[in-house]
This record gives C-alpha cells, structure tokens and sequence, in this order.
C-alpha cells in the first residue's frame, strides 16, 4: 500500500523535459576551469585506473598534492612515484579494499585523523557486477563499494569537514541512478530476496549516493563544506571488465563504441573541485559541468531518512563497542 502510494509519488513527478535535457547533456563537453590547485590536497578513491588515475593526474597537473586512497598497493605505489616524478607533488596513498567494513572505516578515521585540511574529497571507487557477489561482511559488493563506502566514509569526516569549515566532497556518480526508477527497495539493499541483476544493483547504489547526499548536505549546513554528485560521462575504462568473456566482448564491441575518453570525466571532477563559479553550491547532481534534475526517487527525503538508519546499521556504527555515526536532527 505504502509502496503503491510512493509509485504514484514517483511517476506524477518524472518530467520528460528533464529525460530530454538528460540526453542534450550526454553529448555536451564540461566546463573548463584554468586556475591552478598548487599545494592543495586532493583525497580521491580508486585512482588505479580509469576515471579516478585521469583525475589523479589532472589535479596533479596544477599542483595539487594527492592522497590516493586505492586497493592494489602494487598499481597505487607505482601510479604515486609516476606521479610524483612527473608533477612534483607529493603523491601518498592508503591501501584499502572499500568493500570491507573494516577498510571503510580505517579510512575515514585516518582521514579524519589528518592534521591537515582536505581540499576536496572525490569518492570514485566503483565496481559493476552482472552477478551477486558477497563481500567477507556478508554485504552485495556493488553496494558496499559504490555507496556504503562513500556512507561511512564521509560520516567519519563530519565533524573534521565542519571543523575546518571549507572542502567540496564529489560523489563520482551516474545517470545509471535512473535504472531503479522505482525507488530503493528499502527492505533489502543487499539483494537477497529480490531478483538481482548488474542494472537494477548498480543503479540502486547510485541512487542510494545520491539520497544519502541529501542528508549529508543537512548536516553541512551552515558550514562552507560543500557535496555534490557528478556522472562522469559514458567513457572507456576497466568498468565492468570483472565480469567475463562475453560482457567483456559485448563491452568492447557494442556498448563502449560511443563511449568517450576519461579526459572529459577529469575536466569535470576538476571543475567541480575548483571552479569559483560551482562555489558554495551543495547537495545537487551534475552531469559532467550541467546541474540537472535527478529521478523523482533521488530527491525523496523520507526514504532518505529511512536508508540512513540503514546504513548506520549496515555500515557497522550500531555496534554499541564501535563509532556511534552521526544522526542527523530529523
Ligand atoms: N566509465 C563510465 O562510463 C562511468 C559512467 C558513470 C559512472 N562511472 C563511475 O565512475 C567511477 C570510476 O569507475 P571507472 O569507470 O573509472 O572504472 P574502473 O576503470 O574500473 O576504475 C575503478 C576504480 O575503483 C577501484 N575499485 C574497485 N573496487 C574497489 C574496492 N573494492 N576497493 C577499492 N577500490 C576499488 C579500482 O581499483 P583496481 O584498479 O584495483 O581495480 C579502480 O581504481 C565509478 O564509481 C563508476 O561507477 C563510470
């Protein structure tokens, strides 16, 4: 019954001008921004590879210094040193799988522990999965690491973040958040009960980073910290490259053929983090440079507030021996 009334909540809301606008953007270039970042810190999740390595080095570039928050120390050390050779920044890293509860939170409170401020905090670490894989904590992987992770991190760094009263968090996000058009199932955000597949999970902890946003952004308020989401743009990474022969060819082959290069993701990621024009903005989604509308289900703030308590739960703070995590005053 409540699910039915949230269903005609949903589709009264969908709008196809923002479907439209969706598609104008798809295609557009980002926004560019020229000013320098020198001695600046950048955290950034998964920069190994892909989306997180390019907007390693673009930050890089203009003199920022990079703590890279990665989970194969082999790639991580040699991504630093070449970084560091290449730029002359200072280049460090922590060794972290984000699909372990353990991992997530020794990051945050390593980062939390930093006595210096963190300029912008980009959560790009992110898996697709076509079938459920569980992590050692019994949790579906895609949601641990392209959300829960983001959860507990930037819930360890609240206070910190206040603290220092300046720093713009990114959710490396998608437009993939539209693939669970009807809403979280709330019930089971580990998919145990209802029918899993790589589409429905991915956007479903895409939409869950997003309604978390919202709350985060509350809990910023009032501070000069700002969080938003960005899809990077449909570009050619390893994405999906875990999951067989066949999704690999069919990737190859078919889906990435219009698919664009990672340089436009770092220009964005760039522009978001530095750009004075996006100044002060908090708590809305981009895709790529565009401010645009996400699907009804994002922006509901009663499922927001339901999926926090979850995820407190979920992300390992109900642990009466562990962090208690932050409540927002709901
Ligand atoms: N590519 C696109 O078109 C696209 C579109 C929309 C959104 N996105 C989002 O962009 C972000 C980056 O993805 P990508 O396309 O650049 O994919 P990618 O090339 O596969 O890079 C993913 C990065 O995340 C790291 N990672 C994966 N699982 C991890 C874990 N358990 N713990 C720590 N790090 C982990 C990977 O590390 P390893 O090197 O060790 O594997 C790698 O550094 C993701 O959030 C993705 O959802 C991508």
């Amino acid at each position: 019954m409540r699910r039915n009334k949230k269903l005609r909540q949903y589709i009264k809301a969908y709008r196809l001008s923002d479907m439209r606008a969706m598609a104008r953007n798809n295609g557009a270039n980002p926004r560019l921004c020229n000013d320098g970042f020198a001695g600046r810190l950048v955290v950034i999740t998964g920069a190994t590879a892909g989306i997180g390595y390019a907007t390693a080095r673009m930050y890089a570039a203009r003199g920022a210094n990079l703590l890279c928050i990665n989970r194969n120390a082999e790639k991580s050390q040699a991504i630093c040193r070449e970084i560091e050779t290449e730029f002359g920044v200072r280049c460090s890293d922590i060794i972290a799988d984000l699909s372990r509860l353990d991992d997530m939170h020794s990051v945050g409170h390593r980062l939390a522990g930093l006595n210096e401020s963190i300029d912008v905090l980009i959560h790009n670490a992110g898996t697709y999965l076509t079938r459920r894989v569980e992590t050692v904590d019994g949790l579906e992987t895609v949601f641990a690491v392209n959300y829960l992770s983001s959860f507990v991190i930037n819930n360890l760094l609240i206070e910190k973040l206040r603290d220092q009263d300046r720093g713009r968090v990114l959710l490396v996000n998608s437009e993939a958040h539209r693939f669970a058009p009807w809403g979280l199932h709330l019930n089971d955000l580990n998919w145990t009960h209802y029918r899993y597949s790589g589409l429905r999970s991915y956007g479903s902890a895409k939409l869950a980073q997003l309604l978390s946003m919202l709350t985060f952004d509350e809990l910023f308020a009032g501070s000069k910290v700002t969080i938003n989401a960005v899809h990077p743009g449909a570009v050619r990474t390893n994405s999906g490259n875990d999951n067989g022969a066949f999704y690999r060819w069919f990737k190859s082959k078919i889906l990435e053929r219009k698919f664009r290069s990672t340089d436009i993701s770092a220009d964005a990621l760039y522009y978001l983090g530095v750009s004075p024009e996006v100044e002060g903005i908090s708590g809305k989604f981009y895709n790529l440079t565009t401010l645009e509308n996400p699907s009804p289900p994002a922006l509901d703030r009663v499922a927001a507030r339901e999926l926090w308590k979850i995820s407190l739960s979920l992300g390992g703070f109900a642990d009466t021996h562990g962090p208690s995590g932050t409540q927002p005053n709901h």
